[in-house]
């Protein structure tokens, strides 16, 4: 079977950056940035990426790209004995099952508020009103399934064209939209009194508000945004011709996910300091008290209906990286055809979604260790079951393949020879210490 290859290396970036670029950069790091007060949080975050991150990042792209193959088969085909490497593969595929059950619902709440948006549904309400949207939107699992639908049929249309047709294409439109977007969000925030403050809270940071909290809060996220620990990464670069320098293309799609992160901080916050609010509101941040705002701004209508628009191309391109994976990896281990393998991994994943569906409401006070099915899945997979996954990718490529692997993905730079060690020791050492920290605080 023919497995499909990106255009070039532009399609690729793009691409990966629509996997990195989703709910976590637009919705979580504002809300953790508020939360562990501001700049010096930030500073941590974009440390934790050049250290962890991006060494993570190469050694899931160099695994997909060598191999040419699904999360599972890579490890085994670059590691001939089928032994404990495929660990990391498993963990891949059970995570991204977990995660998108929930990112779709959450994908759905974003779509929801788009069409409050689009009817005017924010605009001369009194602020009540407003902040409870949320929670009306909690109490129906009607209406949440509904958009949950919607979620995943666009979700499965996208996979279903396969590489060149349905994710480069789709990606090749909506990531460009989203920079447009975003951009004229940009511009107009500038103009905000609020604009200046905004700055200083992200970018002048005050050591005095850090905890360790807060520390291993940026690690974790450092993962999440990035996508990694899922075979993610894995999965689109082994639809990466093997010609292609890696070295570029992790630094360009870093930067890029990074650069939006920030941006979308400087947008929300201005909008946040021009009306006085509490920087720190927590996870409602971007669906109570941001339409509260939109709703009393010139030109509210229209920022808020961009605002949530880019939320939603940046969750759907999140998305359907998420569900290659899976289809992947079922289509070339089952040998069914991908259109196959797309509806069935595709509907078994929204049935799952209905347990998060009703966390909300029917099943809230139905808890597994004290959480819902919705706060299970999400601290399972982004505590536990990502961390391990990129644990075990960094200690596969840092050990088992180990220089000739770093020698592949410089290949194409002249970076002296301290900076090769530095990276191979980042893989072998650094990147698996600073997951083993996270989850023994975690534990604890
Ligand atoms: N990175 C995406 C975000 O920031 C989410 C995501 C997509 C993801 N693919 C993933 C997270 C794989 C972990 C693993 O929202």
């Amino acid at each position: 079977m023919s497995r499909g290859q990106w255009s070039g290396q532009l399609a690729f970036i793009l691409a990966a950056a629509g996997s990195a670029v989703g709910l976590g950069n637009i919705w979580k790091f504002p809300y953790i940035t508020g939360v562990n007060g501001g700049g010096a949080f930030v500073l941590i975050y974009l440390a934790c990426i050049l250290v962890v991150g991006i060494p993570i990042f190469l050694a899931e792209l160099y695994v997909g790209q060598t191999s040419q193959k699904n999360a599972v088969s890579a490890f085994e085909a670059l590691h001939k004995e089928k032994t404990f490497w495929r660990l990391p593969g498993w963990f891949g595929l059970v995570s991204a099952v977990l995660i998108l059950s929930f990112y779709s619902v959450v994908g759905g709440w974003v779509f929801d508020f788009e069409f409050r948006s689009v009817i005017g549904e924010f605009s001369n309400q009194d602020e009540t009103f407003i902040s409870n949207r949320l929670g009306t939107l909690f109490s129906s699992p009607l209406r949440q399934l509904f958009w949950h639908t919607l979620f995943s049929l666009l979700t499965l249309g996208i996979v279903v064209g396969g590489v060149k047709k349905g994710l480069e294409k789709w990606n090749k439109i909506l990531m460009p939209a989203l920079l447009v977007l975003l951009a004229i969000l940009f511009v107009r925030v500038m103009l905000l009194p609020g604009f200046s403050k905004s700055l200083s809270f992200l970018f002048s940071p005050d050591t005095s508000k850090l905890t360790v909290d807060g520390l291993l809060e940026a690690i974790g996220h450092s993962f999440f945004t990035l996508s990694l620990g899922m075979g993610a990464i894995l999965t689109y670069g082994s639809y990466l011709s093997k010609k292609e320098n890696l070295w570029k293309t992790a630094i360009t799609v870093a930067a890029l996910d990074t650069a939006i992160a920030l941006f979308a901080g400087v947008v929300i916050f201005s909008v946040v300091f021009t009306y006085n609010l509490e920087a720190g509101a927590g996870p409602g941040l971007i669906f109570s008290t941001l339409p509260v705002l939109f709703s009393k701004m010139p030109g509210g209508y229209f920022l808020s209906v961009a605002f949530f628009l880019l939320i939603s191309f940046a969750a759907l391109t999140s998305a359907v990286s998420i569900l290659e994976v899976v289809v992947t990896y079922f289509a070339e281990h089952r040998r069914v055809s991908r259109t196959k393998a797309t509806v069935i991994c595709s509907f078994s994943i929204y049935i799952l979604g209905l347990l998060t569906v009703f966390s909300t409401n029917h099943l809230a006070e139905f808890k597994i260790w004290g959480l819902t099915f919705f706060d299970l899945f999400d601290k399972l997979t982004s505590n536990y079951l990502l961390p391990l996954g990129g644990l075990f990718t960094s200690l596969f490529v840092g050990w088992i393949l180990g220089e000739k692997a770093v020698q592949k993905i410089l290949s194409s730079t002249n970076f002296p020879q301290w900076f090769h060690n530095g990276l191979l020791w980042s893989l072998r050492l650094f990147a698996p210490l600073a997951v083993v920290i996270i989850l023994l605080q975690k534990a604890m």
